[in-house]
This record gives C-alpha cells, structure tokens and sequence, in this order.
C-alpha cells in the first residue's frame, strides 16, 4: 500500500468492473492508481504495474482523470464527500450505473469543488471493456471531454452525447429497452418457428440466420423514420397502420395456434389500434410514438 503520485488515472472502486476498467488503462500503458473500499483486491492489477493506495484520496490525487465505479450512487457519495476540494483542477469521470438525479447531484458537488464532471455509462460487462465495439457514452462539459477522450479510448471509442450530465443514464435504460424489444420479438419468433411442423420445428439457430439480415431492414426503417418523429410527420410510406394491425392479428392467431404466448403481438396490436381509431390508419408506422407518449 502506497501513496501513488503521477498517475494519469485513477480508479475507485475494484469491483469486476472497476478492475476491467484499470487493466484496460494498464494494457494501454498509462500508469494507473487504484482503489478499493475494502483491501485486497488489487493483487493482479499491481502486478502488471498498477499503484494502489491506501485511500481514495491518495488515489485521486495522484492523477489528472479520476474514474470511479462503484456499487451505486449512495457509495459514490460516501467515497467522494471526504475528499472535498482534493480534486479541485481534475476530472472526475463518474462510470457508476444510476439515475438522472444522481448524475446531477454529482455533477453539483463536483462544481461545488472546481472539478470537471463527465458522467458516462459502458453498454458492456466487463469482459468486453478495451474492445473496439464497446459503447461508451459521455456527457458534461465539451473540453473535459476532449482532454480526456485520450484517455478514455483505452476502455473503446467514446461518444459524447452533449452537455447535460443526465444524458448517459436516460440512453442507458432506452438503449436497453431497445434491446429488450428486440430480443422479445426474436424470442416469440424462435417460439413461433420452434413449434411448426410435425418434425420438431425450426431451430433458434436457423431461424437467427434470417433474422440476421432482417435487423438490416429494422435499422433502415429506424433511420427513415427518425427525422419523421422529429417532424411529428409520419406520412404513409406503403406499409401503413392498418396493414401493419392486421398483420398483428396474424402473428397472434398463429400464436395461439401453436400454443404459443400471444401477449407480445397483442400489445403492439392494442397500440396500434388506438393510433387507427383516433384515424390515423394510413399513416407510418412511426406515428405510434405519439400514443407512447403520456399527454
Ligand atoms: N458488472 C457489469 O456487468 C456492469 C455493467 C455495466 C455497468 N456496471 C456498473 O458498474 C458499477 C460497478 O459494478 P461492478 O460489477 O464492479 O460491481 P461489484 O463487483 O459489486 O463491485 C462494487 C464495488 O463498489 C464498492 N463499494 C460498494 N459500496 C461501497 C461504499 N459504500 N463505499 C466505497 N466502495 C463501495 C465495492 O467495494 P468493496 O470491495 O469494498 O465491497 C466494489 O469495489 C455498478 O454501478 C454497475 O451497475 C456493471
């Protein structure tokens, strides 16, 4: 146990995500000081180079970025309170899963204490920290982001979002709510295919090579629809509401036919019903967003 100095980086907190974040600053050669609540769990990391301190203001200090990842906003409140104005002059980059408010509770106290606050969440577990796809995403002030972003390459490539320190946690949930929605529409059609014919069905497996390459088609409706939505204009585009609504009715009939759960195209169809009877039946499929919105 130490007291590092001139570290580039620091990281609080050696949970499984805390020590991925610090190998992947080791494998990019940054001298990286490191953290953690409770000792012990920086043995492999200070193996290969890094330096752990005995506290986290001797980590934080040591280096000009200081990331922290921790169990929740509660933890980070508690690890960051004692060190008031130490890391005056750094910045501090907050990976820790948590809501808007906790984000801007964050980003007061770091104003309070003349640190630069990024927030940012990684759309990864931690074996997949440091590899090129990773999607890691930042807000908070533009020229924090640019010095750091050296840095931050070793975890990916990051993006920055804008401005408003809430930003990384509101993508955060809708990214993974878009990931839920497609999995649950892949799901039901692996049910739906698994059961059909006599022979046993069609596998997961064959059934993924296809749906591969409709994801090419979902995207290419996401990009035509999205400046629509902007717009709040969905003009009719060939596939509209009405069509879209029967052909719901299909999916759940088969469903039922097969033994298969129907809730999944019953709600799309409920949804899309209300858009047709408020008289919207020829417009884009886009319009729906209007009637997920919450007058
Ligand atoms: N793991 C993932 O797949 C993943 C993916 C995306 C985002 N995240 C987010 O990353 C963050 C860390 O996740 P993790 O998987 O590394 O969790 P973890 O393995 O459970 O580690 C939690 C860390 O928080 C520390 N901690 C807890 N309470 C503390 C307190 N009051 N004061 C100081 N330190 C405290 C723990 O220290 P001790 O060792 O002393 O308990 C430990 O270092 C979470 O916000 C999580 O949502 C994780």
């Amino acid at each position: 146990m130490t007291t590092p100095t001139d570290a580039r980086v620091a990281v609080l907190g050696l949970g499984a995500m805390g020590r991925a974040l610090a190998g992947a600053f080791l494998t990019a050669g940054h001298r990286t000081a490191v953290w953690n609540r409770t000792p012990g769990r920086a043995a492999e990391l200070a193996a290969r180079g890094a330096l752990v301190a005995d506290s986290a203001a001797g980590a934080a200090t040591a280096a000009e970025l200081v990331v922290v990842c921790l169990a929740d906003h509660a933890a980070v409140r508690e690890t960051l309170a004692p060190l008031g104005g130490a890391l005056a002059g750094r910045t501090l980059v907050d990976l820790t899963s948590g809501s808007p408010p906790d984000a801007r509770d964050t980003d007061d106290w770091a104003r309070a204490h003349g640190v630069d606050h990024l927030s940012g969440v990684i759309m990864t577990t931690p074996p997949g920290i440091g590899t090129p796809e990773v999607l890691q995403l930042y807000a908070g002030p533009r020229p924090a982001f640019d010095t750091a972003r050296p840095l931050l390459t070793a975890l990916g490539e990051p993006l920055y979002l804008g401005a408003d320190p809430a930003l990384p946690s509101v993508y955060d949930t809708a990214l993974l709510g878009l990931m839920w929605g497609t999995l649950t529409g892949w799901l039901h059609g692996a049910a739906l295919l698994g059961a059909e014919g006599p022979g046993g069905g069609v596998t997961a497996t064959a059934f993924t090579e296809v749906a591969d390459r409709w994801l090419t088609t979902v995207r290419a409706f996401m990009r035509g629809y999205a400046p629509q939505v902007d717009a709040a204009h969905y003009p009719g585009d060939g596939f509209p509401l009405t069509l879209h609504s029967s052909t719901m009715d299909i999916l759940a009939h088969a469903s039922r036919l097969r033994g298969v759960a129907a809730e999944f195209p019953e709600l799309l169809r409920e949804l899309t019903g209300r858009a047709i009877t408020a008289g919207h039946g020829e417009d884009s499929y886009a319009r729906l967003v209007e009637f997920i919105r919450v007058p």
